[in-house]
């Protein structure tokens, strides 16, 4: 009988604390799942070069009708480039190194609709920092 007393409030112990491991450990998933969500998909960035900037871009140095864009990421910012994608024209009425780059390059890059969505800006972004 005393025994079983003891097994019981063991085994409210040990239910105690498997519930605390998870009030520890949840916060931990969701972080995980945020960061990989926020990071960008290099992956879908890549379907999204193919369709949408191969036609202007070599991932190489070499130009086409735009600059080579390997090693982009080195030579421009991150928030540059977001800047830039979500809409090359505002960009050249203010910015030094767009003004630049039109000057180099003659045409401009339009503004593409697609470029408007954030996650896709950072997938793209991510598959850029692959080159
Ligand atoms: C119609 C051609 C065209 C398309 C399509 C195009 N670009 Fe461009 N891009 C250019 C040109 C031309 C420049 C040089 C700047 C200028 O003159 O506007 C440029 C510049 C850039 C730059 C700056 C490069 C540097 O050296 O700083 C990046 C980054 C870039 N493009 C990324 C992209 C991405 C990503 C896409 C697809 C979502 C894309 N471009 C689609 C023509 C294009």
């Amino acid at each position: 009988m005393r025994q079983e007393t003891g097994g019981k409030r063991q085994d409210a112990r040990s239910k105690k604390s498997e519930a605390r491991k998870i009030l520890y450990l949840a916060p931990c998933i969701f972080l995980l799942l945020f960061s990989l969500s926020y990071a960008g998909d290099a992956l879908s960035g890549e379907e999204l070069f193919k369709k949408k900037c191969k036609q202007c871009h070599k991932t190489t140095e070499q130009v086409l009708i735009g600059p080579g864009l390997k090693d982009v990421t080195k030579r421009r910012d991150v928030e540059w480039i977001d800047r830039w994608l979500s809409n090359p024209k505002k960009m050249l009425e203010s910015d030094p190194i767009a003004q630049e780059l039109k000057k180099k390059f003659k045409r401009a890059m339009p503004k593409i609709p697609e470029m408007s969505d954030e996650e896709h800006r950072k997938n793209i972004i991510e598959y850029l920092k692959t080159l």
